[in-house]
């Protein structure tokens, strides 16, 4: 999509559909909605004030009403999206409006679209806290973006209804407030093809994804952006020792990768700062092993290399928006096949780090391939450790699809990621990993079994993963839930997500702003 932004009086626009956000002012339940559009030209609010008044379009979240040449408008047509309730009005609102917008026009087949900025101010003061600008800009460039892709790419009789040009269009106000505008849509620009990079990944399927292909992929990312990326197989994980990522990858004909992608900002970094080390799953197919899975759903496991797409995804984000502060991006990457070579319940393996596995169940791969990835992040001069990954089916038991599982071990890595998430409208739920867990999954052959049985499955799986960060603050993020969305929403298709791209790289951002 070719997206830009211009500042001129929005009834002035010629454009095939123009669409102008609206809330609603309702606020008891028992209350009729009383729908407002967030504009102060009067051109357009005269010209559908009867439509909004009709009670037909009720400014709920995602609800869109479409007008046809109202008068004085220059536009052919005129969108009306809803925002939902005016007291709850935030960034994220406007990021799902701005989606629905481009997901009206698709199947009318129109091209082109203009959003206009909402202009908060038609609202008297009481009604809502004002949104930031920059937010603003930044979240309607984003959700317009993120609503575009569809995900039916391999079929043959395929569509193209894709929306190639949005304008937004801002008024023309004080320097200052241009300058805040241009400044949000370029970094909703960046977030956006970040995240739709990593869900590209994610939607491939599993004979076309595989760890090589993943990793070539993501080279190329790496050469375009200018990060330089390393990519390694089965003789480096033996070389370095990682006993347990190789474990999960020795059943499959196809070989694991290692991709290590560096991101250096301008002019280096202090000797003693922050190196922040982004460590993703990226299964590309998990069968279960020989711990094999049921045949339902099992399809849907092409998706658990997630984790590892959002890291890369991140990596993109953060070549673009350069923050002040050194990353390290590690994916482990294997296929989890059956096989007669396949590692076996039973079986012990030392990972990494020295410490021995007692694999329980083949089908607990995520974990034992993450366990080396977080020890090798921290022999590369990792300070402070982030992983996402597909890990647990009882993250989605506990959580179901809305908020991501978040384990952590330090307080101010915590914190810091959750001051991020205000930006990324993205939910995130934190979970307990006390040492009191730890119990559950003690061997008595070795030092750690992968599984510790069905009680507080996403805790125990989060309790492992603790063994291997140790010392080193740590966050781990089950998106196990959150990765694929199973439903279509006005503002999102079916498929992947994307999910974790932007927090990620707004905690980066919290170690070092923006250049
Ligand atoms: N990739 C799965 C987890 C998963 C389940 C992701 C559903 C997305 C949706 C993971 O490798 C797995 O199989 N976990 C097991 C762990 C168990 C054997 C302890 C699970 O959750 O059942
Ligand atoms: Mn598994
Ligand atoms: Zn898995």
């Amino acid at each position: 999509m070719d997206t830009r932004v211009i500042f001129q009086d929005v009834a002035t626009v010629a454009t095939p559909m123009l669409c102008v956000f609206a809330v609603d002012l309702a606020t008891g339940k028992d209350i009729d909605p009383m729908p407002v559009l967030l504009t102060t030209s009067d051109a357009i609010t005269s010209g559908s004030g009867r439509f909004v008044r009709s009670g037909e379009f009720k400014a709920a979240l995602g609800e869109t009403m479409l007008l046809h040449a109202p008068a004085g408008v220059k536009a052919e047509r005129l969108l009306l999206v809803g925002l939902g309730k005016a007291k709850t009005l935030s960034a994220d609102h406007v990021r799902k409006g701005a989606g629905a917008a481009v997901r009206a026009a698709k199947p009318r087949g129109i091209r082109e679209i203009a959003i206009a900025f909402p202009e908060d101010h038609a609202l008297s003061d009481e009604h809502l806290e004002e949104l930031p600008c920059t937010l603003t800009a930044r979240a309607l460039t984003e959700g317009a973006e993120l609503a575009e892709p569809d995900w039916d790419t391999y079929r043959s009789n395929r569509k193209d209804l894709s929306v190639r040009q949005l304008t937004i269009v801002a008024k023309e106000e004080e320097p200052s407030t241009r300058v805040e505008i241009e400044a949000g849509f370029a970094d909703g620009l960046a977030l956006a093809a970040a995240q739709n990079f990593a869900r590209a990944l994610v939607n491939e399927p599993g004979n076309v994804l595989t760890p090589t292909v993943l990793a070539a992929r993501t080279k190329a990312m790496c050469d375009e952006a200018g990060l330089p990326c390393e990519v390694y197989s089965t003789a480096k994980l033996a070389e370095l020792k990682m006993g347990a990522f190789a474990a999960v990858a020795q059943g499959s004909a196809e070989p694991p990768a290692l991709i290590v992608m560096t991101y250096t900002p301008e002019g280096g970094a202090a000797e003693s700062a922050p190196v922040l080390g982004l460590v993703g799953k990226g299964i590309t197919f998990d069968t279960g092993g020989i711990s094999l899975k049921p045949a339902d759903n099992m399809e849907k496991m092409k998706y658990d290399m997630a984790g590892a797409a959002a890291m890369i995804g991140a990596m993109k984000g953060i070549a673009a928006l350069k923050p002040r502060v050194k990353v390290i991006g590690v994916i482990c990457s294997a296929e989890n096949m059956p096989d007669g070579k396949a590692y076996k319940p039973g079986d012990v393996v030392t990972a990494m780090s020295g410490k021995t596995i007692e694999i329980i169940n083949t089908d607990a791969e995520g974990r034992l391939v993450l366990a080396d990835g977080l020890h090798y992040a921290k022999t590369l001069g990792c300070t402070h450790l982030i992983d996402a990954a597909t890990l647990t089916g009882a993250c989605v038991v506990a959580l179901g699809h809305l908020n991501v599982g978040l384990f952590s071990n330090d307080e101010t890595a915590w914190e810091k990621f959750m001051a991020g998430t205000a930006a990324s409208g993205e939910k995130f739920w934190r979970l307990p990993c006390t040492d009191d867990y730890r119990e559950q999954i003690k061997s008595q052959i070795g030092d750690i079994m992968n599984t510790g049985g069905r009680p507080g499955g996403a805790i125990t799986a989060a309790m492992f993963l603790k063994e291997f960060a140790d010392d080193t603050p740590w966050i781990h993020l089950d998106i196990a839930g959150c990765a694929w969305n199973e439903e279509t929403k006005p503002w999102l298709p079916k498929g992947p997500t994307g999910i974790a791209v932007r927090s990620i790289v707004e905690w980066v951002r919290g170690y070092g702003q923006s250049a």
